[in-house]
């Protein structure tokens, strides 16, 4: 759609009533309208998943550590599934439909920002950004002068350039479709990220003119608005060069991501976490590690996760919001999810610890074995072949291989309880709510319906039979 066409008071909604600012915090506008077409999906683009979390909540986290003044949004494709996904308190929402550009883009979120202090604006799709790089940038721009992000590339081609005159100042930004040869030669380019006077920003976007190769209204024409007025422009850099790195492709996606993962691996490594290799952990949200832990490869970190000192993590270990007390073996291929588990205990390999449960100190959980929404007591062991659901097992608890806690009778759950030094043989049922007393033992094969008093051996095999004269049917 040709932008030209739209007359200037339907670029403009009309201020409700005018704001005042409190304080000197920035007010960010974070432009996420855009479609994102070369993503080739149906979620809209700032809702693609970096890190576990979507595009968007990772600019939303740089700006609110900011403590902004105001913090709106501008959605237009998928603006409903945006809002859904990441609504809070404090984001001003602002639909932009059609999309004309990022200058029309910051247009729309005007009736909405008070005319002093700093407007930050940001993209959706510019996920690493760090707040360091932006408060040096607000700060810049705090004396009323207009702070851009800039970069010097190798490869520039894509961007818009920064056109300086002979004594090396500013003056105006190109957009690589606009450029001349000589402009297109120029190495640094526009992050995108600026940081405007609140109080000039209504009449330079005022100013703008769709007049050019993409008939839009691009947001750094205030630059060369900025110049004219004789304000100055103060240029500011990244801390590293991939916090400005936008997403506009699974490809672009993929490697923002091994970036951020590689981030939070040099992180681990310097808080003094054993990395069997950096190159292959996923931290999808946060993970605090004591002293002397080891992880090895694969391992894949959701949620909250808290490891303590000297804790081993075997290759390919998922765990999701789990804390896991000192000195414990995760051994290898476990998936482990809501759960908190003791110190010194022995997970896995295979072992399945699902939400709800609690591991004592020194519990051991062999291959095989599915825990939920149980506490097992110090020392316990449930080492092959099992599940334990809906119990509450005590201290020195042996369960035999095979053994199953028959929690579900179709329509409710039931509870098992194992009091402390139970042993239970192998290819147990336990049929709930049962409970067996202290220190008994349970025979093999045994399927208990009823309450097993403390103490004692408890059986219920049936006799075993041999008929010798017995033919095995034969094929003709
Ligand atoms: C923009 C800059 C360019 C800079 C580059 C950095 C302009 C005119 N150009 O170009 O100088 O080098 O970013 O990546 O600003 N958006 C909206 N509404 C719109 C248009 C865009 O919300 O109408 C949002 C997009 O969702 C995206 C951001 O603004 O998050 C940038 O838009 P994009 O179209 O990618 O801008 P570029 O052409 O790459
Ligand atoms: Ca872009």
């Amino acid at each position: 759609m040709r932008a030209g066409v739209f007359p200037l008071p339907f670029l403009f909604a009309v201020p409700d009533e005018p704001r005042t600012m409190t304080s000197n915090a920035p007010q960010v506008v974070i432009l996420a309208a855009g479609q994102g077409k070369r993503m080739r999906s149906h979620l809209p683009k700032v809702l693609q998943p970096l890190a576990g979390r979507p595009l968007l909540s990772h600019v939303l986290h740089a700006s609110r550590s900011l403590s902004p003044a105001r913090l709106c949004v501008v959605v237009g494709h998928g603006g409903s599934a945006v809002r859904e996904s990441l609504d809070a308190k404090d984001i001003t929402w602002v639909e932009q439909s059609p999309q004309l550009g990022t200058g029309h883009a910051v247009m729309q979120a005007l009736p909405q920002l008070a005319a002093d202090g700093v407007v930050l604006v940001l993209y959706g799709d510019v996920p690493l950004i760090s707040p360091a790089t932006l408060r040096a940038l607000v700060q810049a721009a705090a004396p009323g002068k207009l702070a851009l992000l800039t970069q010097v590339l190798q490869e520039p081609g894509g961007y818009g350039r920064i056109v300086r005159d002979r004594d090396g100042r500013v003056a105006r930004i190109v957009e690589e479709k606009d450029a001349s040869a000589e402009e297109r030669a120029i190495a640094e380019v526009n992050t995108g990220i600026m940081a405007i006077p609140g109080a000039r920003l209504r009449a330079w976007l005022e100013r703008l003119r769709s007049d050019n190769a993409q008939g839009e209204y691009y947001l750094t024409d205030v630059v060369a608005a900025a110049v004219a007025d004789g304000v100055a422009i103060e240029v500011r850099h990244p801390a590293a060069e991939y916090e400005c790195l936008g997403v506009n492709s699974k490809r672009e996606l993929a490697n923002l991501e091994r970036r951020l993962q590689m981030r939070e691996a040099e992180r681990l490594l310097e808080a003094g976490v054993t990395l069997a290799d950096p190159a292959r952990i996923d931290v999808r949200g946060e993970l605090e590690c004591g002293r002397d832990v080891f992880i090895d490869v694969g391992c894949v970190f959701e949620g909250h996760v808290v490891l303590g000192d000297g804790v081993k993590l075997g290759p390919h270990c998922v765990l999701h919001d789990v804390a896991i007390g000192a000195a414990t073996e995760i051994r290898p291929f476990s998936l482990l999810e809501d759960a908190r588990v003791g110190s010194n205990a022995r997970i896995g390999p295979f072992a399945r610890i699902r939400p709800g449960t609690e591991l004592d100190d020194d519990v051991h959980i062999g291959n095989f074995v599915e825990v939920k929404a149980s506490r097992v007591g110090r020392a316990s062991k449930a080492n092959h072949l099992a599940y334990v659901g809906d119990s509450t097992v005590g201290a020195d608890v042996n369960i035999g291989a095979g053994t199953i806690t028959c929690n579900y009778d179709g329509a409710r759950k039931h509870r098992t309880v194992i009091e402390d030094d139970v042993h239970i043989g192998s290819d147990v049922q336990l049929i709930a709510p049962v409970t067996v007393g202290r220190g008994a033992t349970i025979a093999a094969g045994a399927t208990i319906t009823d309450d097993v008093p403390p103490g004692g051996l408890t059986l219920t095999q049936k006799k075993q039979v041999t008929k010798p004269d017995w033919q095995r049917p034969r094929k003709k």
